[in-house]
């Protein structure tokens, strides 16, 4: 297992160049050239369904004993898929959007070796009940909880920004002062948090791969808004505060 997680985290960064250069074609970046479409909706639920059961059901099958903590990991995951899957879907304004097929299916692809990874890690590996006090967990936890805070309100903001008048507007406040994708600085904070709690490979690689995904499309967004919006705040960043 560990072989397999090593092999996925070097895929996740031997790709960054290509994510640097070819922006996956959904929500703005949407783009022709990329085959049939499907409803935005569906194809959210569609995607991020996936990791939802293929994790609970590995984890429910393992035989490893499930302390307190790996219960806690099991509810943070399942309270994040269920927004992802199940409510952000609803949330979408802008009923004709569309993305293509082949970005659903790919996600797809990658959220079952995804969850795939970090269920078997989890429901073959017991953690002690001792775990819930080590500083690793406790700093993880916090740092999932404030990043999926973060995720929560930058996603729910952004979202009633449309209006029928503006498919897009320039967001304002809190953190958007700052950066331009805090949901994605959030999405960030929350899987190295849970990297951090889990201690294990499965957890980095996913961790690994979130950034390689999204700091990429958080550059991509970036442009997208100084090219769209010419009094852009000059002083805010992509996706790090003060840096990228
Ligand atoms: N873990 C991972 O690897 C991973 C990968 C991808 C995404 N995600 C997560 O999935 C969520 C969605 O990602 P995303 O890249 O699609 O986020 P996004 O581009 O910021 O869009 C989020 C939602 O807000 C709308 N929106 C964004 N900016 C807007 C603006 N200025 N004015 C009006 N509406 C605006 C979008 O509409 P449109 O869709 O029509 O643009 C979309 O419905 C995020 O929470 C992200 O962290 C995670």
């Amino acid at each position: 297992m560990h072989a397999v997680a090593l092999a996925w985290m070097a895929l996740a960064v031997a790709l960054v160049p290509l994510q640097l250069f070819v922006t996956a074609p959904y929500g703005r970046h949407v783009r022709g050239g990329w085959g049939p479409r499907i409803s935005n909706r569906l194809g959210w639920l569609a995607m991020e369904s996936v990791s939802l059961v293929v994790f609970a059901a590995l984890f429910l099958i393992g035989p490893a004993h499930k302390s307190a903590s790996a219960w806690v990991f099991f509810a943070a995951w399942v309270a994040h898929y269920v927004n992802r899957a199940l409510v952000f879907p609803w949330r979408l304004r802008g009923r004709d959007k569309t993305m293509p097929l082949a970005i659903a299916g790919s996600a797809a692809l990658f959220n079952t070796v995804n969850a795939g990874l970090n269920g078997v890690t989890l429901g073959w590996i017991a953690y002690p009940e001792s775990w819930l006090a080590d500083p690793r967990f406790v700093l993880g936890l916090a740092l999932f909880i404030c990043g999926a805070a973060l995720n929560l309100w930058a996603d729910g903001r952004l979202m009633r920004l449309r209006t029928p008048q503006a498919d897009y507007a320039l967001p304002r406040g809190g953190m958007f002062e700052r950066v331009s994708c805090p949901n994605h600085l959030g999405e960030i904070l929350e899987w190295s948090g849970f990297a951090l709690r889990c201690w294990n490979l499965a957890a980095l690689s996913f961790a690994i791969w979130t950034a390689a995904n999204l700091i990429p499309r958080a550059l991509s967004h970036h442009r997208w808004y100084e090219a769209r919006f010419p009094a852009y705040p000059p002083a805010r960043k992509a996706v790090i505060p003060w840096l990228l």
